[in-house]
């Protein structure tokens, strides 16, 4: 069966006070309301990890994620960090391929296949990002453009390993406008991924893959988004930010 994810991208925002009193807050909120069968993951920017893990400590359910990894295992790469000192910190997930990281560091489904390599070499589930910009979308290729970054980055897995993906649809055109994908073009778009995905490695494998949606998603949304047959949770940027929002989100199936 696969995952119910709700996993909260900070980006490059708080310090580390703030940053220790949003994970604390949390935590508190998470264990009154006692949920089973989601899965948090809180993806702070590296220097926040190991203050973040000490406080998620054995709550349950709720896990720690990076937003980036090298695509090398070690070595003369200044400022990179890699995926075997992420798992050293106690994170299980890291975000792979991110819209953002695509256009500002110039990141091509090439890179990101090693970058995934290196995610699951090292005992890491990657939560793969794809989506299509607003002028594709409205050229109506969003399909396609979308499955190719899939095919380009993850087709050359072995079952084994895509079986350990997690994939993140997030439209760029949703993504911090407020302008969220309704529920049907979200879940038009998770059906596509999941037949293509079955396309190359079966249909057993792609029904158990989560897919999650990212853009805009909120306290408001989440419950109608969530409740599409192929949409399995999702990747949250702002709303991450705010202790009661996010929990209301992962309440939200
Ligand atoms: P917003 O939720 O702020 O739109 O960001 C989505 C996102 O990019 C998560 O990775």
């Amino acid at each position: 069966m696969r995952k119910k994810i709700v996993a909260g991208n900070w980006k490059m925002n708080l310090n580390l006070e703030e940053g220790q009193k949003l994970t604390s807050e949390i935590v508190n909120m998470l264990k009154d309301e006692n949920i089973k069968d989601v899965i948090a993951v809180l993806n702070p920017p590296f220097v926040h990890l190991y203050p973040v893990k000490k406080l998620i400590g054995d709550t349950p359910n709720l896990f720690l994620g990076s937003q980036n990894c090298s695509d090398k295992a070690s070595g003369a790469f200044t400022g990179e960090t890699s995926a075997g000192m992420l798992a050293s910190f106690g994170a299980t997930y890291v975000i792979i391929g991110h819209s953002e990281r695509r256009e500002y560091f110039k990141e091509s489904n090439q890179l990101l296949t090693e970058k995934t390599k290196q995610a699951l070499t090292n005992g890491l589930t990657p939560i793969f990002c794809c989506g299509e910009p607003l002028n594709i979308r409205e050229a109506e290729s969003h399909e396609a453009y979308v499955k190719q970054q899939l095919t380009e980055s993850l087709f050359d897995f072995s079952p084994e390993e895509m079986s350990k993906i997690v994939i993140a649809y997030e439209p760029i055109w949703a993504i911090g406008t407020g302008r969220t994908a309704s529920s049907d073009q979200a879940q038009e778009m998770h059906a596509a991924l999941r037949t293509h995905l079955a396309s190359k490695f079966g249909q057993e494998l792609a029904d158990n893959i989560s897919i999650l949606y990212g853009g805009s998603a909120n306290p408001g949304n989440a419950k109608e988004l969530f409740s599409k047959p192929d949409v399995d949770g999702g990747l949250i940027g702002g709303a991450s930010l705010k202790s009661r929002d996010f929990v209301e989100i992962v309440k939200s199936f």
